[in-house]
């Protein structure tokens, strides 16, 4: 037998050392340690308060798991595989520090309520932070969009050029989507916030404890109603981790678009050294890993939400040990989540320089200003699809002819169509082409300005 005791007397031997490996969590729930001391304080006092153990022995408890806490952070207390979990690891050295009232903690209450509150303070904590991230990430995203609403950029349906945008427009398109992913994960906080301490092993306790009292001190919203479902549900999880998920499509389409405009065929952008890499073979190449590598870890998160369904597909009620499976992929994920959020600040903040001139010049070179002039027609009383057609002729012809529609003899405009006037040419400008969509949420400039100020605002809601 090793010196570990954690089983009752019902066990004669020890684990079998590679099952002890096996089953132990503690190499990555040690991330959960302060928040499983900050639950088991609140679950000392509840003891105390309902008189279930003394106020002396609540407070020994207590100022003992404060210098659990203590030497953790110091590095003098660093638990190894022989503790299993964080769960035994911290009531152990409380009972070395403490003596025997250490082991009244574990009164009315499990490992399986207690990893629940673990793992749903930590994740509070988490998406606080990554919520706080979202706002900087936005916020640089305002800040870029202000000094560009007059720069026009072309804008794309089937990666084919389509119609002028600004790029402040499509910039704010991102802005949205972390402002849905903030929203979004203010909502699974509700479900995040629900406290299962006190459901026991699974089925309550015969104690006379009070859930809410620790519900109220850890500053969960509300406590779980059935103590089978508090122990075994992971909803929370799989909302995290698609919520993290969605975080992650936003950030990998942005980083796909800066990857596209840095490379040579688009040079919409240039890569500052601070955020670009060389290749150790080509010296000319300046390569974007950043928005390779956000784009990359995507997939691991992805991974992590399809993880957390499978495992909970099959499982009966109540807790079951597959559900010590559910910690890597979220820890994962926050700490994936909040890299690539870092990192994108940073390149949007200092690592890209958008290249004016280029972008002046691309949104001249093409016929993005075709359906303008259909309706222009259109406007002058030309049903839509007649006008569609007869811009359609046209823009075969120009092609043919190796023209632009800007280049057209007032003329041959006139030929097309005697409703074509001199005004056309103003018309089918890139800045009227962009000015003139002022409908509600388009790229008009009006528009972008109204975008800019609701943004600035929603940022204000912390
Ligand atoms: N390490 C375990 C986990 O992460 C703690 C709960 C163990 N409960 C049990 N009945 N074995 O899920």
């Amino acid at each position: 037998m090793t010196e570990k005791q954690t089983w009752s007397q019902r066990f004669e031997s020890a684990l079998h050392p590679a099952i002890a490996r096996f089953n132990a969590s503690i190499s990555f729930d040690i991330e959960l340690i302060e928040y499983d001391i900050t639950g088991s304080q609140a679950h000392a006092k509840m003891l105390a308060h309902t008189g279930i153990i003394s106020h002396t022995e609540g407070e020994a408890l207590f100022n003992g798991l404060e210098q659990v806490r203590q030497e953790y952070r110091q590095g003098q207390f660093q638990p190894g595989v022989d503790a299993e979990d964080v769960h035994f690891a911290v009531e152990k050295r409380l009972t070395e520090i403490v003596g025997d009232v250490g082991k009244k903690l574990h009164t009315a209450r499990s490992r399986n309520d207690q990893v629940g509150t673990d793992t749903r303070l930590y994740l509070r904590d988490q998406i606080q932070q990554i919520r706080q991230q979202l706002r900087d990430f936005q916020t640089v995203l305002v800040d870029i969009a202000e000094k560009n609403v007059e720069t026009l950029i072309p804008g794309y349906t089937h990666l084919q050029r389509a119609q002028p945008v600004s790029l402040a427009h499509h910039l704010l398109a991102y802005f949205q989507m972390a402002q849905r992913d903030w929203e979004r994960l203010e909502d699974v906080c509700k479900r995040v916030n629900i406290s299962p301490l006190g459901c026991g092993a699974l089925a309550g306790t015969t104690f006379p404890i009070d859930r809410h009292y620790t519900a109220n001190l850890l500053h969960f919203d509300n406590v779980y109603a059935n103590s089978l479902d508090g122990v075994s549900d992971r909803d929370f999880a799989i909302e995290f981790l698609c919520a993290a998920s969605i975080i992650m499509v936003h950030l990998s389409r942005l980083s796909e678009e800066v990857i596209l405009w840095a490379s040579e065929e688009f040079r919409f952008v240039t890569l500052k050294d601070s955020c670009a890499t060389g290749s150790s073979i080509m010296p000319q190449k300046k390569n974007p890993d950043v928005p390779e590598l956000v784009r990359g870890k995507t997939g691991r998160v992805f991974g992590h939400l399809q993880a957390m369904l499978v495992i909970m597909k099959g499982l009966p009620l109540a807790y079951n040990k597959d559900l010590q499976e559910d910690k890597e992929g979220i820890f994962d994920s926050v700490n994936t989540v909040k890299a690539c959020l870092e990192a994108m600040t940073i390149l949007l903040q200092e690592g890209l320089e958008f290249r004016h001139q280029r972008l002046a010049t691309a949104v001249t070179e093409d016929f993005a200003n075709a359906t303008d002039v259909a309706d222009y027609l259109a406007a002058r009383g030309v049903p839509f699809r007649e006008a569609y057609n007869i811009v359609g002729k046209v823009v075969k012809t120009s092609i043919a002819a190796g023209k632009l529609l800007k280049d057209l003899q007032l003329e041959e405009w006139q030929q097309i169509h005697p409703a074509f006037a001199a005004d056309i040419y103003e018309a089918i400008t890139p800045r009227q082409v962009v000015a003139a969509r002022n409908s509600y949420g388009g790229t008009g400039f009006v528009q972008v300005r109204q975008a800019l100020l609701n943004a600035r605002t929603q940022l204000i809601v912390k």
